[in-house]
């Protein structure tokens, strides 16, 4: 292997704070699959293939056969959560899967006990769970997340970890001066400090415990300073934030495609309805802008009113959600697009996407844990934007802007684990088999 990549021996442990809809549907999901009852549909690590060398030499391996991933057979699943329900019964209540399929692996399921939780009711109003962590300090308490970490490692015979934040959306807050350096946010923690949110408390633990950790919400979680450091000095890959999922994932296929065609954009028009637990949580105006906020980034970087003004300059942009209890996780959301094309003349899209939110999610979150623990085998540490591809608001480095377009975002997976193997990048440009092509012939 050219990047001297560790391989993946032994067993991998996916710690999960938020063992809610999506978490629950993966881990059933999981657990159905490595009985040969499922197939796990939706996942590029597991499912997708990647084409190698040139066109002429076709070679398309699958990506599991391709990079030395975990196995599925491998992994352990654990977790914290407000509420102490085991994980059957936290599916159950979450709707998403149907009762015959959580029937088939119950008894795994029913083994998986959360936690107790780090959780604080100013970032999160609409819940009330009672299955909490009670310390004096925020200290203690990152303190008491390491050592449910080192237990569940302990317990399970585990080789390594990873953590995937699938927890509810806190707040929107923006980062303050405890959020600048690793100092002044242990110091916070030490003291108290308002600033720091639950969330930010489990991600210091993962990486203080070498343990790659990536954000599934919108929170502001490890894009601050001080985290994304740490990281770094740790030698821990992140990622983050916000799985891209049904909506969001419409809009950034659909985008790039208008914005290609030169076709202009004058209003995109967002509306979901949902009624889980998600919506519950979103339906307060304070953790609603966290997920607004996070929605809204993606069309203003591909439909790029700077780069274009004559195409998108007028482009209007709004997001709604609204908590509409009847549907459960069965998500709907309507697009109304106001395009226009030659000559100027107006046209336009509609879309109505029934999707089922965790459906979409889970094989992401799938992915993200195996990815983040072949960044951690190959000692890429800090900020993953190779992994853009499945984040709404894709982190980056201080100053460099995210890419939305899943194209190229695609494009950019591929070719990191092209490079990883120590296989030729793609270009797709082909001229040279052109060339070869001409002279066989
Ligand atoms: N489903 C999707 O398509 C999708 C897409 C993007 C982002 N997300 C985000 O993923 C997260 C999970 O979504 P979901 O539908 O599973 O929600 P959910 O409400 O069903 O599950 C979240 C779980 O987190 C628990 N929780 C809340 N605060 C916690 C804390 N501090 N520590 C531990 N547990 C905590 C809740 O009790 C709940 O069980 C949400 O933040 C959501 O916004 C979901």
């Amino acid at each position: 292997m050219s990047y001297n990549i560790k391989g993946a021996d032994g067993k991998l442990g996916i710690l999960i704070p938020g063992l809610g809809a999506v978490a629950t549907t993966l881990i059933a999901g999981v657990e159905s699959i490595k009985k040969g009852l499922s197939k796990p549909i939706g996942s590029l690590s597991q499912m997708g293939n990647i084409r190698l060398g040139k066109r002429t030499e076709n070679r398309y391996p699958l990506i599991k056969d391709f990079v030395p991933l975990a196995q599925l057979d491998s992994i352990v699943f654990g977790g914290w959560d407000v509420y102490e329900d085991n994980v059957y019964e936290a599916a159950a209540n979450a709707k998403v899967l149907e009762a015959a399929l959580l029937e088939q692996v119950k008894p795994e399921l029913e083994a998986i006990k959360p936690f107790k939780a780090v959780f604080d009711k100013n970032y999160v109003k609409n819940l009330d769970g009672t299955h909490i962590k009670q310390a004096e300090t925020k200290w203690d308490l990152a303190e008491a997340i390491i050592r449910d970490i080192e237990t569940f490692k302990l317990d399970n015979n585990l080789d390594r970890i990873v953590i995937v934040w699938c927890a509810s959306t806190e707040k929107y807050f923006d980062s303050s001066e405890v959020h600048q350096t690793i100092e002044a946010f242990e110091e916070g923690l030490r003291n108290n400090d308002a600033g720091i949110a639950p969330s930010m408390i489990y991600a210091y633990a993962a990486i203080k415990s070498g343990i790659p950790f990536a954000n599934g919400a919108p929170n502001l979680t490890i894009d601050i300073p001080a985290l994304q450091q740490f990281a770094v000095l740790n030698n821990v890959p992140i990622a983050g934030k916000d799985f891209k999922t049904g909506q969001t994932l419409m809009k950034t296929i659909v985008a790039p495609g208008l914005q290609a065609r030169s076709l202009g954009v004058k209003g995109w028009f967002s509306t979901n309805i949902l009624g889980n637990r998600d919506g519950l949580v979103l339906d307060d105006p304070d953790n609603f802008k966290t997920k607004e906020v996070s929605k809204l980034g993606v069309l203003e970087q591909i439909l790029n009113e700077d780069i274009n003004p004559e195409l998108y300059g007028d482009l209007y942009h709004k997001v709604r959600i609204n908590y509409y209890p009847p549907h459960g996780d069965n998500k709907e959301s309507w697009d109304n697009i106001d395009i226009f094309g030659w000559l100027g003349y107006q046209m336009q899209i509609k879309i109505n996407f029934l999707c089922k939110d965790s459906i979409l999610a889970a094989p992401i979150v799938l992915d993200l844990a195996l990815f983040m623990d072949l960044a951690n085998r190959a000692e890429m540490s800090g900020i993953q934007e190779w992994l853009s591809f499945y984040f709404k608001t894709p982190q980056t480095a201080e100053g460099l802007p995210p890419e939305h377009d899943i194209f190229k975002q695609l494009m950019k997976l591929q070719n990191t684990l092209r490079h990883l193997m120590g296989e030729d990048l793609i270009t797709h440009l082909g001229l040279d088999y052109y060339q070869e092509l001409v002279e066989s012939l």
